[in-house]
């Protein structure tokens, strides 16, 4: 195996003589992430050996190793060094007290990994939910969340992802870390052409209750990481998803701008490419407005740039927080009529204002069905997951005979 290292002198000096002895050569000695990054291209190395500090592990060389198909160790020295390196994206590590022959089989799984023939079943041919909604925060992550539950409640494999490059927030939401963002760890390795089932597994949270669990690939906590979500990566990301799971279901960004068009560079990184690219690879995407005034007039204009982006049929609309305080009495009829007559809008969900419902599940990081299984939030989502979205329960049309025993019917 052809080795480059970034590590601390000490762990060098013990390594160095190691590997050569194991047959392995050292291609280059790098004293730090920058050093390693502007050399990995010409070295020609299998593997990248780096220590988790910040001086040796960075998210720029992540990238320059990843476009040079260069797979990365890091060697963690306690908990803030494996906070760093989950920080920057990175999941392959080894105890700084391993033994040689430890870090050897794990250099030796790095490029493995990829190559299992991963999980025995056989690949699913999933399908892809964004949920997308203007600014102000109409209830996207809420939806999102909520959508994955009641359909993995229905029985399905389910996968959510955060793709929100402005106010990722499905972590905070449900309780789960963030400090390895998991859908940003999955673009690198689609990025690397080496993300597969086993890897989306391993980097996957499961989010797990009496009722259901889901797998969830969390978001990126800086806003800054948002360059590491590009339209290519996220399209792979979810192409794999979909062998993956049952249904991957996206909670994306407010904004449709296409970059391009207020730069003239058309090939810097794109800030919105990411809810661009869910919402055409989706096949149903669920549009949430806020029932009130200024929700409402938002919706109506944004949802015209919608579906310049994405057919108007894989567009289903969802109005949250319908209340009376906001749009007078009969808030439904109000709703509903206010769609029709400035969207030509029919047929929408609506999603009552259940302030005790949300602020339990945030409080508890839990889904509705968790937190709050009587709330009327959650009873219309769930009605949207079996109306709309689930396909129809099988039934039989035969009239069931007179006498006829139960499980014959
Ligand atoms: N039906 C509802 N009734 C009352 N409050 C709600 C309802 N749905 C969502 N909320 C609350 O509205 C707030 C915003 O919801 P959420 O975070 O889901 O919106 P978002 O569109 O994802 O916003 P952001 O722009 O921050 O991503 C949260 O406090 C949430 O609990
Ligand atoms: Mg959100």
């Amino acid at each position: 195996m052809r080795i480059a290292l970034a590590l601390p002198y000490e762990l060098e000096d013990r390594i160095v003589p190691e590997a050569a002895h194991h047959g392995h050569e050292i291609v280059s000695r790098s004293s730090s992430a920058g050093e390693l990054a502007s050399r990995i291209e010409s070295v020609g190395a299998d593997v990248a050996l780096v220590e988790a500090t910040e001086r040796h592990l960075t998210e720029n060389l992540l990238r320059v190793c990843d476009d040079a198909a260069v797979r990365v160790l890091a060697v963690v020295a306690g908990e803030i060094e494996r906070r760093h390196a989950a920080s920057v994206g990175l999941l392959e590590t080894v105890d700084a007290t391993a033994s040689w022959s430890e870090i050897e089989g794990a250099l030796v799984a790095l490029g493995r990994v990829s190559e299992v023939v991963d999980i025995a079943r056989e690949p699913r041919h999933g399908l892809v939910i964004a949920v997308w909604g203007p600014a102000g925060a109409p209830g996207r992550t809420t939806l999102a969340i909520n959508v994955a539950a009641e359909i993995a409640a229905a029985g399905y494999a389910v996968a959510l992802g955060d793709v929100d490059t402005h106010s990722g927030s499905i972590a905070p939401s449900l309780g789960l870390l963030d400090e390895a963002p998991g859908f940003a760890a999955a673009c690198r390795l689609a990025g690397a052409e080496s993300l597969t089932r086993a890897e989306l597994e391993r980097i996957g949270q499961r989010y797990s209750s009496g009722h259901s669990g889901f797998w969830v690939l969390t978001g990126i906590g800086r806003p800054s990481r948002w360059p590491e979500l590009s339209a290519s990566r996220v399209e792979a990301t979810i192409t794999e998803c979909r062998t993956w799971v049952d249904y991957t279901v996206l909670d994306t960004g407010f904004s449709l701008e296409h970059d391009e068009e207020i730069s003239t560079d058309l090939f810097a990184p794109r800030r919105n490419a990411a809810t661009l690219a869910a919402l055409q690879e989706a096949d149903t995407v669920i549009a949430v407005g806020s029932a009130d005034p200024v929700g409402m007039s938002r919706f109506l204009r944004s949802h015209v740039d919608l579906i310049e982006t994405v057919a108007a049929e894989r567009v289903l609309v969802a109005m949250n927080k319908v209340r009376a305080s906001a749009v007078g009495a009969n808030p439904a009829g109000q709703v509903r009529q206010t769609l029709a007559r400035f969207g030509g809008i029919d047929h929408a969900t609506l999603i009552p204002y259940d302030r005790a419902g949300t602020d339990a599940a945030q409080l508890s990081g839990k889904t509705l069905a968790d937190a709050a299984p009587k709330s009327s939030a959650r009873a219309a989502i769930r009605e949207l997951v079996t109306d709309r979205l689930l396909p129809a329960p099988v039934t039989s049309l035969r009239p069931r005979r007179r006498g006829m025993r139960r499980w014959a019917g």
